[in-house]
């Protein structure tokens, strides 16, 4: 229901996870714990103006505001509504650029929903899938909706890769304990999406295709030890990008002999995520992926997530689901 317009707002755009192993380009996961934040104002001008706040990301790499997620998503938005003036963005990156954990996507939907908002918000999330896939396009060369629509939307999502506007929401039965790493490399998802084969093998295709089958069916099921095992058999696309992740085996295998049921990169990488039995153990496989990135001298950042079901947020709706946790 459309609400009164506002001066000003909050909104968080959260981290995801994307391609999960054999998935590519068709399977997110929104996580808790690392995102971007934008807070937008109305300006009497037209368009979408940007300002940066000091995060994760020196501002010199954020000045291109053409090329900026939040902007392209936002003006999407204010093209939609029709809408009369403009906004300023104020952002604050909280996901480091070329991560693998959706920067990009992150900026994007928090720029879109605080356009929204702003303007009493008249549409509901479906409706911004648009803005945020072309958002999505213009920065990494991709339509693709696998970071862009889990952190929409949250939760895990599958998305077609022929049509990322066609998509669907994958419930979880049970809590996902994840240990994720941010190695220091940059890996910029062009270059890594320019770098994948045109053509690959039928036998490869085909193995691709059943794991990625008995990966979804073993989500819907909370089967977590079959997610483990499907995630590490992507024969397409980490075989080729591993090669740009210098820490990668040693990471893969200390999250594995830490107790992980599987380890992956996430999206183009270097980012890697692996899942725990439990929170403790998700703790423990954390610091192992950290200290096996060091002892191939990259330094690493590392982070325990869950999965966020609520996809962005505005600040209000935040504080809210704080005071009534669900
Ligand atoms: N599916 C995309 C890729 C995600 O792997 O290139 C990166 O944004």
């Amino acid at each position: 229901m459309p609400l009164h317009a506002v001066d000003y707002i909050d909104v968080f755009g959260p981290a995801s996870l994307s391609n999960l192993g054999p998935g590519f380009d068709a399977l997110g996961l929104c996580v808790s714990g690392i995102g971007d934040m934008v807070r937008a104002r109305r300006t009497d001008g037209p368009g979408v103006q940007l300002r940066h706040e000091p995060g994760a990301v020196p501002l010199e790499a954020l000045q291109d505001s053409e090329k900026n997620t939040a902007v392209i998503a936002a003006r999407g938005v204010l093209d939609l509504l029709g809408a009369d003036g403009g906004i300023e963005l104020t952002l604050t990156k909280g996901i480091p650029l070329g991560s693998g954990i959706g920067g990009s996507a992150a900026s994007a939907v928090a720029g879109a929903w605080a356009a929204n908002m702003l303007f009493g918000r008249p549409l509901e999330k479906e409706a911004l899938v648009e803005a945020v896939l072309e958002a999505e396009d213009i920065a990494s060369g991709g339509r693709h909706g696998d970071n862009a629509l889990p952190a929409l939307l949250g939760g895990l999502i599958l998305v077609s890769s022929s049509n990322a506007a066609r998509y669907r929401r994958i419930e979880l039965p049970d809590s996902l304990h994840i240990a994720l790493i941010l190695p220091n490399v940059q890996v910029l998802t062009r270059q890594a999406r320019a770098m994948l084969p045109d053509r690959v093998s039928l036998q490869d295709a085909v193995g691709n295709a059943s794991e990625l089958a008995f990966l979804v069916d073993a989500y819907r099921c909370g089967d977590w030890e079959t997610v483990g095992q499907c995630m590490m058999r992507d024969r397409l696309v980490e075989p080729v990008r591993a090669s740009l992740v210098p820490c990668y085996h040693a990471v893969r295998n200390a999250a594995l002999e830490a107790g992980a049921f599987g380890c992956a990169l996430t999206g183009s990488g270097p980012a890697m995520f692996a899942l725990a039995p439990s929170a403790e153990e998700a703790a423990s496989i954390r610091g192992a992926m950290v200290e096996a990135s060091l002892s191939e001298r990259v330094e690493a950042r590392g982070l325990v997530a869950e999965v966020n079901d609520a996809g962005v947020v505005d600040r209000m709706e935040q504080r809210a689901r704080v005071r009534q946790p669900a």
